[in-house]
């Protein structure tokens, strides 16, 4: 390490961000930010195309006909995000997960995949690389992805009942071809697979205990994820939210259920347990009872932009740096100078003045762009 502090180099949320470090530090394996929080999750949206238009995250009404997505310039070469993959895993990264839009349609993925998987942690381990899909393609992918080292999948499905996934993925895409989706996944080992589901209230909510009974006795765990107010075009409003406390009640009522205590620390996910021993549901409660205080994600962006928080409003400017030729040394210093100087809460925040931080101005970032 050197005496110079590239902070200045270095300004928070700054879109254009083109000035190379001339000082360079080497990484340690660990990178805490403002709250002590360590760097450990990377999350990489490789495409922010999705042919689902969920209503809680691409309305047709603003991602329509005329939506400009990305050129295929814009979007970061499975090079350059590899490149990302390995200083973050030099930092302390030890879980990729793949996102988008959805990750299945960014063309030969698997080749991606396979080039993370031969990544290790400085003490020698495997990295853990996950996917978020929604499922539409799953059982012609499933297969090779596997092949290539993904370990497992992590599937939306919002409701088993045809009409209601239909008009929540507002494309009439069936539920059957999801469930075909999973089986396949789980017949070729990627697992434990985790289903996701959002809930709106006055949409889905109904389906909560349907839901948990279909798969409870089943290798799948259901998660129940509260609709968050990310982005500005899903039309949030506290109204359509189903509190988790409401969730667990009403599974326990029908199917006696116990609180599991977390796998890992930072997990978005509280844990529950059906009595009988039927297996597990999850509860992410990011409106009702935040987890910023062991938030260790960090988001790349399709073309190639770091972002600290989900609800952040910009992001660094990663592939500038890349694509203006500065070295490993270079890059690594700047992610950790920015991880240092983190000190996002956005959801803890939220809590406190619902509704007020909404009003603050910024268009935020959308969940299609910068992954689930
Ligand atoms: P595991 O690796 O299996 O533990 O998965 P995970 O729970 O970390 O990841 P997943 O992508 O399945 O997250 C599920 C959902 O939780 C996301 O789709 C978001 O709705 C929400 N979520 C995930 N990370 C964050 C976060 O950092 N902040 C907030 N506010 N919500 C998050
Ligand atoms: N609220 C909560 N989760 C969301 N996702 C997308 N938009 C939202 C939102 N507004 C998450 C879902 C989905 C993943 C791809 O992104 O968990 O499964
Ligand atoms: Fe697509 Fe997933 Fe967003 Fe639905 S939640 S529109 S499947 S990226
Ligand atoms: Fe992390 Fe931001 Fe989500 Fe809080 S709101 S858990 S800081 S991504």
């Amino acid at each position: 390490m050197t005496g110079v502090d590239i902070t200045a180099l270095v300004p928070r949320y700054f879109s254009a961000l083109t000035d190379i470090p001339v000082a360079v530090e080497q990484p340690t394996g660990l990178v805490t930010d403002r709250y002590a929080r360590p760097l450990h999750d990377l999350r990489i949206s490789v495409t922010d195309r999705c042919n689902f238009r969920c209503v809680y995250c691409m309305p047709k009404e603003v991602f329509g006909k005329d939506f400009a997505f990305m050129d295929r310039d814009e979007l970061l070469s499975f090079e350059e995000i590899t490149r990302l993959a390995r200083i973050s895993v030099a930092h302390g990264v030890e879980k990729i997960r793949l996102t988008g839009g959805e990750p299945l349609l960014r063309k030969g993925l698997e080749e991606l995949v396979a080039m993370l998987a031969a990544l290790r942690t400085p003490d020698g381990r495997e990295v853990d690389i996950a996917l978020t899909t929604n499922g539409s393609v799953l059982a012609l992918k499933a297969q090779a992805l596997k092949d290539a080292g993904l370990r497992r999948v992590t599937v939306s499905l919002d409701s088993l009942d045809d009409a209601t996934f239909k008009a929540m993925n507002d494309v009439k895409f069936p539920v059957a071809k999801v469930l075909h989706g999973l089986d396949v996944a789980h017949s070729v080992g990627l697992g434990p697979i985790k289903i996701n589901m959002v809930l709106k209230r006055g949409q889905n909510d109904q389906d909560i205990v349907a839901m948990a009974r279909h798969f409870k006795d089943t290798p799948y765990i259901l998660r129940f994820i509260e609709f968050m107010d990310v982005g500005s075009s899903n039309g949030w409003e506290m109204g359509a939210v189903v509190p988790s406390s409401e969730v667990v009640a009403r599974i326990n009522a029908e199917l006696p259920l116990e609180e599991v205590s977390p796998n890992y620390s930072g997990e978005t996910s509280r844990r529950w347990r059906y009595r009988d021993g039927g297996g597990e549901i999850g509860v992410i409660s990011s409106v009702t009872q935040s987890f910023c205080h062991s938030c260790s994600r960090a988001r790349v962006s399709t073309d190639g932009k770091l972002f600290t928080c989900l609800f952040a409003t910009e992001g660094h400017d990663l592939r500038a740096l890349m694509r203006g030729g500065c070295t490993d040394e270079q890059l690594s210093t700047v992610m950790a100078q920015i991880w240092r100087e983190r000190t996002d809460r956005y959801s803890e925040l939220r809590s406190s003045q619902t509704g007020g931080l909404r009003a603050s101005g910024k268009k935020r970032i959308e969940m299609s762009y910068i992954g689930g």
